[in-house]
């Protein structure tokens, strides 16, 4: 079984010092336009959430999954002070994989971001966001350094690549492994 961020870490995420090394905006930028349909599964309390929410703007949507009822409790209460609630589809994650079917074909980007590590089944995993992606739209996927191995985030590209996603580029991002694939 791997490990699972307990609940709690969830603030820790949040916290100022990770915005002057993991700088949500410049992160995302490249990926993320007006309009744009996101899913983020294991979005944590958000530290991405609201600027994906912002990037998409209005006319945009990011779906969230994640498996920690009191981590969906905080982001949405972040994304409420923030004012873009609106912009936020929650969806609690079922017993297994994402529970996003209705969302095949519907998705511009995929941010995975430190959740890889931590599912059951990372095949099931990319064979699902794969699904729900249009042709052209990427996936970042970055796992943190200090748990996941190169040999591991490796077996993680592969699974990646044998649900037809296919690698763009490496990206450079503090304390990470990271990647970008795009649905062809
Ligand atoms: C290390 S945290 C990363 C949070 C956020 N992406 C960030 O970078 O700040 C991993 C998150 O994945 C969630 N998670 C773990 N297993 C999951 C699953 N099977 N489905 C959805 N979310 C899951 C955890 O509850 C946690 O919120």
């Amino acid at each position: 079984m791997p490990h699972r961020c307990p609940w709690y870490l969830g603030y820790v995420l949040l916290n100022p010092l990770r915005r002057l090394l993991q700088r949500p905006a410049r992160l995302l930028a490249p990926y993320v336009r007006p309009g744009f349909r996101v899913l983020e599964p294991g979005p944590g309390m958000g530290y991405f959430t609201l600027e994906l929410a912002r990037l998409a703007g209005p006319a945009g949507k990011v779906h969230v999954v994640d498996i920690e009822p009191r981590m969906l409790a905080a982001l949405g209460r972040r994304a409420k002070s923030a004012g873009c609630a609106d912009r936020i589809d929650m969806r609690l994650a079922p017993e297994r994989g994402l529970g996003v079917a209705d969302l095949a074909g519907e998705i511009d980007f995929v941010l995975a971001f430190a959740v890889v590590h931590e599912l059951d089944d990372a095949a099931a995993f990319f064979v699902e966001a794969a699904s729900s992606m249009k042709p052209g739209a990427r996936l970042l996927m970055a796992e943190p350094t200090g748990h996941v191995s190169g040999t591991l985030f490796a077996r993680e590209c592969a699974a990646a690549e044998a649900a037809g996603l296919v690698l763009m580029e490496r990206r450079d991002i503090w304390r990470s492994h990271a990647a970008v694939f795009v649905r062809t």
